[in-house]
């Protein structure tokens, strides 16, 4: 595994490594990883020959300067990391080799960006999209591995890949949990005692919510949902949303699309946590 700083460097080490013509898979991350990013990277190699991992916090995505400032970082835990599964090279660049100018694109995805997190928290999935767009253009990846957690990102880099044209596939791979159920996140280790404890109980209710489906409305499972998570003293429901899970807006009722997905955001404190439930494919 080698770890290059520049995009200098890593074009250089891809290109000789990419040679013989060899598929470069690439997993985006922001580092502070966990078995959700080892996931991917073990799904990166199994469908590539060359494996590209980079470890960048973005500043554009960050809206909420609190939140970036605490955003755990620890390039040598994640080497390590890193180094028990097959990585062929880690990209750690500073900002300035990602951002040598400011970036002022304004991507507009339209209805995919003005919902749940589009709407908790504006200006983020502009800045997703400026970095993603960066990176792949800076390791030119054939497949790029994401985590179905981050739903929305999700559309939101597909709809980002197909309006800049570019041939990367856009791979989903599954959440990965916790053995109490709990999505496996960053963020997951700057909760309290009391609030990882406690935290289990948002994927534990999105699961339940799916026994009263397609019997309970729409609504009420919202309700259901939403209800059951605060009651939790140190949770706080922000937004949970029962959408279609290609357009991401709110279905009303079960038969209206074939793709029904709930997307959760939860604040346990100041940590924001976000899940998802698939209740219809
Ligand atoms: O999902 C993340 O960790 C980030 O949003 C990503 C895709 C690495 C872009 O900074």
């Amino acid at each position: 595994m080698q770890v290059v700083n520049t995009v200098k460097q890593l074009q250089k080490q891809i290109s000789v490594a990419t040679a013989s013509k060899r598929k470069v898979g690439f997993v985006p991350t922001m580092g502070a990883l966990h078995n959700g990013h080892l996931s991917l990277v073990k799904q990166a190699a199994d469908e590539c020959d060359i494996v590209v991992v980079s470890i960048f916090v973005n500043p554009t995505q960050f809206n909420n300067s609190k939140d970036l400032e605490r955003y755990p970082r620890d390039l040598q835990t994640d080497l390590d990391a890193l180094s028990t599964v097959k990585c062929d090279f880690v990209f750690a660049p500073a900002v300035d080799e990602v951002y040598p100018e400011e970036d002022n694109r304004q991507f507009n995805f339209g209805a995919l960006e003005t919902v749940m997190e589009g709407q908790y928290r504006p200006g983020h999935f502009n800045g997703v999209a400026q970095v993603v767009s960066r990176l792949f253009d800076m390791v030119k990846p054939d497949k790029a591995f994401f985590g179905l957690k981050d739903f929305q990102q999700l559309a939101i880099i597909r709809a980002m890949t197909k309006q800049l044209e570019l041939s990367v596939e856009v791979v989903p791979c599954a959440i990965v949990r916790e053995e109490d159920g709990l999505a496996m996140s960053s963020r997951n280790t700057l909760l309290s005692q009391a609030q990882r404890k406690n935290a289990p109980l948002i994927a534990r209710t999105l699961f339940e919510s799916c026994n009263f489906v397609p019997d309970t409305s729409v609504e009420g499972v919202k309700k259901q949902v939403i209800d059951t998570i605060n009651t939790d003293t140190e949770l706080d429901v922000e937004y949970f949303e029962i959408v279609d899970g290609y357009t991401l807006q709110p279905v009303d009722n079960w038969n209206e699309s074939e793709y029904i997905v709930g997307c959760i955001a939860v604040f346990a404190g100041e940590i924001r946590l976000i899940d998802n439930v698939t209740y219809k494919l």
